[in-house]
């Protein structure tokens, strides 16, 4: 069967390279891309469509036009803006979801994607090795609605036989598009300043080991994932993937072995911090293992060579 999709939010860190990936495989004019703002360049045959997935009625007009057989929903805000907008975080994360979750009831669209976060773990969740399945109090407006957002892609998968995906995307490293307002933003802001500057301040304070993971990995765990047979699928909430753990002195010293001018400092305050600590250092990632074969492809070693050879060359 010839798929059709809409990528929704494709002018961000994810759906811009995923866009990419799903283009050369299910090719150029199956792929509709969408976003609130017009991207800076269209590809050649590229299809683009201007939206706020806030908007349900220009949703469902978008829906009827192309007609998807599967939709991936990356628009949302993250977690540091999340702590600026409250309320408007809230209202993007859970009822673009809902609006993408009833559509998709409505007009019988069966497959979606959407993107949960480490952010779902709080305080009390066990900080090494998180497990799937453990105790859950996330304490920023993001993680609360990316936690909220999980139960009802169960939800909606049981009760309504959608057939809905998701990961818990470690924080994501990538030189193509930068992210935008979230807490692990610093070890991709690090390479970009590492190259233009000789050096970095870091808000995160140098022991703080989170869970990360190299965009071409995080893209090819996503395309894995869609494709894996349903019913081999165990998780309909959403799969932990552990990445690579590693802190800003890690990630520094590695970058130093390619650039040894390059001077690591650190800031205090900052408000990132909080929402930092909060989070696991490191995930276990088994279900996503058995249940799809998952496989971690580029380690901290090999993603900072790759990330530089990269910025240097574009
Ligand atoms: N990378 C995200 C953030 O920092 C977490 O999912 O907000």
């Amino acid at each position: 069967m010839t798929e059709t999709i809409v990528l929704l939010g494709s002018n961000g860190q994810i759906g811009s390279e995923l866009a990419v990936a799903l283009r050369a495989k299910f090719g150029v004019s199956n792929v509709i891309t969408s976003d609130i703002r017009e991207p800076k360049n269209l590809g050649e045959g590229e299809i683009f469509e201007a939206i706020n997935v806030l908007d349900k009625e220009a949703l469902k007009l978008l829906f009827e036009k192309h007609k998807p057989t599967q939709v991936y929903l990356l628009a949302a805000m993250l977690s540091a803006t999340g702590e600026q907008y409250p309320l408007k975080a809230w209202d993007l994360n859970m009822n673009g979801l809902l609006n993408v979750l009833n559509l998709c009831v409505e007009l019988g669209i069966k497959k979606v994607f959407w993107p949960s976060s480490i952010a779902v773990f709080g305080p009390h969740s066990p900080k090494v090795n998180t497990p799937q399945y453990c105790v859950m109090d996330p304490n920023s407006i993001y993680g609360i609605s990316k936690l909220a957002g999980e139960r009802l892609c169960e939800y909606y998968t049981e009760k309504y036989n959608l057939d809905i995906r998701s990961i818990r995307y470690p924080g994501i490293i990538s030189w193509k598009t930068a992210p935008g307002g979230g807490t692990t933003d610093y070890a991709v802001h690090i390479f970009f300043e590492a190259l233009a500057k000789g050096r970095y301040e870091s808000f995160l304070s140098e022991n703080t080991a989170l869970p990360m993971m190299y965009m071409d990995d995080a893209v090819r765990a996503t395309i894995q994932l869609m494709d894996a047979p349903a019913e081999k699928l165990r998780i309909r909430s959403s799969y932990n993937l552990a990445g690579i753990s590693f802190t800003p002195t890690e990630i520094a010293q590695e970058v130093k072995k390619i650039l040894p001018n390059f001077e690591m400092s650190y800031s205090q305050g900052d408000p990132r911090q909080a929402i930092a600590d909060s989070w696991p250092q490191s995930i276990d990632d088994e279900y996503a293992r058995e249940d799809w074969n998952w496989e971690i492809k580029y380690d901290l070693t090999t993603m900072t060579k790759d990330m530089i050879e990269n910025l240097k060359n574009n």
